[in-house]
This record gives structure tokens, C-alpha cells and sequence, in this order.
């Protein structure tokens, strides 16, 4: 969608994965989906560096809602939850520089069974806009898919004729999926800003690996349509919950990091240890993530468990691209794995060589040629990620092969 708006992936905070429908205030206060929950939570993004380092967005998901609409046929926060409404929620997430996200869907209700937007698509997106909104993620429950052509960019027209800008994240092509239909990508890159291709995810390893397989196996149909301004999200960054392990943490950031993929985190960020939290803030992978280019990353080599992925990045030097490859070891025999390949088997050409570094370990292996070898060693259901910046000419004039290891 071109609206001026996430022409890199978006970044924030989603609460649907850890906190789900807990509506429980009275016997879990500090867990429950209430306005509490979201202040503490924004407080927290600026005050534990998140927002330094580029997380943005403060997103409400479902449950936010009374289950009648008022007099006026207006949608009505929760009344315990959010005594004090969405604008003051939406000023309070705003006075701390960051923005506001909310979740709706289109159909009679929304996926936990809240009232949905049909029968109400201008007024809610007037309402919206009134609250200061800043991002609207869509859903597609309680809804036919086949009226989601229609009904996608009819809610975008609204939201659009407010004058307002809000990111717009749309289930429209997973529920075609589910239904057996081929969606109209085209379509769908012009009236949104992402959208979902896949199942949500879980907490847990094998959750994550399927996104990953789905990724890889219809890359297809899927890598074209990502760019500025329009994205696919393979769903939230489950990172410093209980499902996922030190190493399977670090390959779901560099993997999303590779598909050019939103980074909304769904953590409990009061209590994230800090070798998690140090993950979601690798900046040199949120770097690769939010590479100017938008070029979507691919599986390139995948056999016995091993596979390599590659993104196109910056900086360009003629025809050349620089790139961000990640190893990745499906093997469970629980010894790392060896990977060497030269930088020409993975498709990095340019003669002027390439300055290669790794994204997690403080590893420099200096200026390479298309020609050199590389060896990575990659831990079971881990990931090595790399670097490789395609030098100029000029820098070619400095000493060439200045490997380190
Ligand atoms: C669907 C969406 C999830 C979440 C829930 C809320 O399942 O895909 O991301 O928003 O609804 O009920
Ligand atoms: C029909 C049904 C409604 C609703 C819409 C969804 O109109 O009668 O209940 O499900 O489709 O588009």
C-alpha cells in the first residue's frame, strides 16, 4: 500500500502471542489485556533500549472490546479494562514518542468473538481515527474469504477518507489460503501494508519451523511480493517466552530478519532474561531486516537438514548486491554442523570481493573473493548469520585477502 507508511517492515510490540485473551483483571491483574498492560509495556520499550534500537509500535490485538457497540453503533473499549479509552491510551503510548496499533477484523466478529467491522467500515474507521490510531491489523474471522476482495480495500477506502495515516496489516490472503483460493497478490500490495500467508504462531519450536518451511517451500508464489510499503508477515517474534531455546531464538531472529519480515515482539518484556532481549536487539541483524532495498530473502540450498538462506541488501557496488546469508542446521544428532562453501557457490560474484562479518559473534573475516572458502560451524536448530558487503574498487586497492582466522 502505498501510503507513505512502513516502507521498511514495522517494528513494535503485539500482545496476542504471550498474553492471548486473558481477561482475567480481577485474578491476574498484571497479565491481563488492559490498559495497564500496554502503559507498561511502552514504558518499558523506551526504558530498556527497544526503541533506541528501532521497535516502534505499541499494538492493542484482540479482547480490547465491550461485546456491544453504543447507541451510536460505535465500538466501545472494555469498560474495567480500559476505564480510561482508547485516545488516552493512544496519547499516553504517543507521549512517550512511540505509536499506536489496534486490532479489528472484518466479518460479524472478531476471531475471540468481539464485534467485528461489517455493517460498520466507515464509522469504525472514523473511530479509529479519532483515537489517534497509528496501525490497524485486520482480521478475517467470522468473515467469507470470497467477499475479502471486496471487503479488504473497502475498509481501506475508509481508512484512507479519514485523512489519517494507519499502517493497514490485512489476513485477507491466509483465510483465501484456508479456503482453497489463490488470492490476488496484486491486489492485496496495493490496498495493504503486510499481510499474513500462514498459521499463527505458537510457542514453540515446531511452530516456528513450519513458518519457516512455508516460507521456504512457497517462496515462489511469496518473495516478489514484498517491498516498501508492502510486506509478508510470517506473524510475531515469540523470542524470550518458554517455548524456544537459546539457539532456536537466535535462528527465528535472523530467519524473519531474511524474509524482510515485521519484527513485532510478543514477549513479556518485565521479566525477558537478558540473552533474549539481547537477540531482539541485534542491531546488525535489525539492519539486514530493515535493509532499505526491501528485497525479500530466499532459501537458496536446503539438503540433510542444512540450509542456506540469502538476502539481497545494501550497499550496491555496480550490478552487484551485498547480502545477508544465514546458515541454518535442522539436525537434531546434537553435534554443530560444518558448512564451507565459497562465496561464488552462494552467488556472490563481484570481483572487487566482499568484507564479511558475522551477526552474532564478534567475528571479522576480513575481505574475501568470490573464490574463498568459508567454514561455519552450525549449532542443532541454530543459525550462523553473515555479512557480506560488496567492496569498490577503490577499497580493492587496500590489501586484499586480510582474513582473520
Ligand atoms: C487470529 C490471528 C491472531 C490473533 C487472534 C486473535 O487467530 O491470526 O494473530 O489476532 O486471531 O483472536
Ligand atoms: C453473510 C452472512 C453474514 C456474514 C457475512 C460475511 O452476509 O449472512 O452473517 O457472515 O456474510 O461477509
Amino acid at each position: 500500500l502505498d501510503n507513505g507508511l512502513a516502507r521498511t517492515p514495522p517494528m513494535g510490540w503485539l500482545a496476542w502471542e504471550r498474553f492471548r485473551c486473558n481477561t482475567d483483571c480481577k485474578n491476574d491483574p498484571d497479565n491481563c489485556i488492559s490498559e495497564n498492560l500496554f502503559r507498561t509495556m511502552a514504558d518499558i520499550v523506551i526504558s530498556e533500549g527497544y526503541a533506541a534500537v528501532g521497535y516502534e509500535y505499541i499494538n492493542v490485538d484482540d479482547c480490547w472490546l465491550e461485546k456491544e457497540r453504543n447507541n451510536y453503533g460505535q465500538l466501545v473499549p472494555d469498560r474495567q479494562r480500559f476505564p480510561r479509552g482508547m485516545k488516552s491510551l493512544s496519547d499516553y503510548v504517543h507521549s512517550k514518542g512511540l505509536k499506536f496499533g489496534i486490532y479489528e477484523d472484518y466479518g460479524n466478529y472478531t476471531c475471540a468473538g468481539y464485534p467485528g467491522v461489517l455493517g460498520y467500515l466507515r464509522t469504525d474507521a472514523q473511530t479509529f481515527a479519532s483515537w489517534d490510531v497509528d496501525y490497524i491489523k485486520l482480521d478475517g474471522c467470522y468473515a467469507h474469504p470470497s467477499e475479502m476482495d471486496r471487503g479488504y480495500p473497502e475498509f481501506g477506502y475508509y481508512l484512507n477518507q479519514t485523512g489519517r495515516a494507519m499502517i493497514y496489516s490485512c489476513s485477507w490472503p491466509v483465510y483465501q489460503i484456508y479456503a482453497g483460493m489463490q488470492p490476488n497478490f496484486s491486489a492485496i500490495i496495493e490496498h495493504c501494508n503486510l499481510w499474513r500467508n500462514f498459521d499463527d504462531i505458537q510457542d514453540s519450536w515446531a511452530s516456528v519451523e513450519s513458518i519457516i518451511d512455508y516460507y521456504g517451500n512457497n517462496q515462489d508464489v511469496i518473495v516478489a511480493n514484498a517491498g516498501p510499503g508492502h510486506w509478508n508477515d510470517p506473524d510475531m517474534l515469540i523470542i524470550g517466552n518458554f517455548g524456544l531455546s537459546y539457539e532456536q531464538s537466535k535462528t527465528q531472529m535472523a530467519i524473519w530478519a531474511i524474509l524482510a519480515a515485521p519484527l513485532l515482539m510478543s514477549v513479556d518484556l518485565r521479566s525477558i532474561r537478558p540473552e533474549y532481549k539481547a537477540i531482539l536487539q541485534n542491531k546488525k541483524i535489525i539492519a539486514v531486516d530493515q535493509d532499505p532495498l526491501g528485497i525479500q530473502g530466499r532459501r537458496i540450498y536446503k539438503h540433510k537438514g542444512i540450509e542456506i538462506w540469502s538476502r539481497p541488501i545494501t550497499p550496491l557496488y555496480q550490478n552487484y548486491f551485498s547480502y545477508a546469508i544465514a546458515f541454518l542446521n535442522r539436525r537434531t544428532d546434537g553435534t554443530p554442523s560444518d558448512v564451507a562453501v565459497t562465496l561464488k557457490e552462494l552467488g556472490l560474484t563481484s570481483p572487487t570481493g566482499y568484507r564479511v562479518e558475522d551477526l552474532y559473534e564478534d567475528v571479522d573475516y576480513g575481505v574475501l573473493s568470490p573464490q574463498t572458502k568459508i567454514k561455519v560451524k552450525v549449532n542443532p536448530s541454530g543459525v550462523v548469520i553473515l555479512r557480506a558487503d560488496v567492496q569498490s574498487d577503490y577499497k580493492r586497492r587496500v590489501p586484499y585477502f586480510t582474513t582473520q582466522r
